[in-house]
């Protein structure tokens, strides 16, 4: 897929359709300016007018529970204008195709589309077919990318563990069906991670996953070896074609995420799950509930790291003064009202 068209003629991000291909500042100006939105959720008013005047249209053609609402909060806490297509609803069931979809919202003056598709290249094709002013997020696309989630996984991170450097990480479990996984590791890579194990039965493992610059395991005694974090992934039964496990008794005894195999971790690792669990298939409710969870936090984070999103791809004309860009104007304002609390 071509990830030039993200950007734009300056080198500017224009829409957020995958992590691959990010630069590190790219990665870190967006999990920065995540962290100078965290204030606004713990205001009694919550909004900011970063993006008043803005309309949004959430799209989305599978389900969800924590993309799409974060997705809404974050918006609305920009002051955007948020419509929530009802895909089940639309004239989708018609027979409307996806492009005369975007094309009719277009026409109400849509500035931005979160597009979650079933089709790997679902948000690449609307990014390459809308005017240049329309900007599109990618929610989840197939078994391709899911970028925002690899963000809010990687701001998560940083805030519990610090320095990616330092980290040794392993994602464990459906690596092969799992666009949140590719986006993990596009991420995790671009930042540096001292070392990145993923741990699956070899069925669950991409062909030459190798060469993405992780290590391979296929015994949960050797991923978890010492790490720091640890990132379960969701069995994705819905787009398995074919037995991948041999039974999910199986699953669980060999890959399920115990109390005793956390233990193999370092004594302070963290847990992340981007939800939603299959509790006693890929983790055992002692773990997603224990004290090494951070998988709520993770949806807390989500809010802040897809305002800083949705900020930065509407932030105006590149080449603005630093003090009259939107969002260090913005990100320079939640400081300030921080510091006055204090
Ligand atoms: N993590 C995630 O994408 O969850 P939802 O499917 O509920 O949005």
């Amino acid at each position: 897929m071509n990830q030039g068209l993200q950007f734009d003629d300056t080198g500017r991000l224009r829409h957020l359709l995958t992590i691959e291909g990010l630069s590190r500042q790219t990665i870190l100006e967006i999990l920065d300016t995540a962290e100078s939105f965290i204030s606004v959720g713990q205001r009694e008013i919550k909004k900011i007018p970063l993006l008043r005047g803005k309309t949004v249209v959430n799209l989305f053609f599978e389900f969800s529970t924590r993309t799409r609402t974060t997705f809404e909060i974050a918006a609305k806490r920009l002051s955007a204008d948020v419509i929530n297509l009802s895909v089940g609803t639309s004239s989708t069931a018609k027979g409307e195709t996806l492009l005369d979809t975007i094309r009719n919202l277009e026409a109400m003056h849509t500035d931005l589309f979160v597009v979650r598709h079933g089709e790997s290249g679902a948000a690449h094709m609307i990014a390459r077919h809308v005017p240049p002013h329309v900007r599109i997020i990618n929610a989840g696309d197939g078994r391709h990318a899911h970028p925002t989630q690899g963000l809010l996984d990687m701001f998560t991170i940083r805030r519990h563990k610090g320095d990616f450097g330092k980290l040794k990480v392993a994602i464990v479990g459906d690596i092969l069906h799992s666009r949140v996984a590719r986006s993990q590791i596009h991420a995790l890579k671009a930042l540096g991670v001292d070392e990145l194990r993923v741990v699956a039965p070899k069925t669950l493992l991409p062909t030459a996953v190798e060469k993405l610059g992780v290590i391979p395991c296929s015994r949960m005694e050797d991923g978890l070896d010492g790490v720091d974090v640890v990132m379960m992934l969701r069995l994705q039964r819905e787009r398995m074609q074919g037995a991948h496990i041999p039974s999910e008794h199986e699953y669980f005894n060999l890959f399920g995420l115990t109390p005793v195999k956390l233990a193999l971790a370092a004594k302070d690792a963290i847990v992340l799950h981007p939800g939603p669990m299959n509790r006693g298939l890929e983790i055992d409710s002692a773990v997603a509930d224990g004290p090494q969870s951070v998988i709520l936090p993770q949806v807390t984070y989500g809010i802040a790291v897809r305002m800083a999103v949705m900020a930065l791809i509407m932030g105006g004309s590149p080449g603005r003064r630093e003090e009259t860009h939107p969002v260090a104007a913005s990100r320079a304002r939640a400081v300030v009202t921080t510091r006055k609390r204090k």
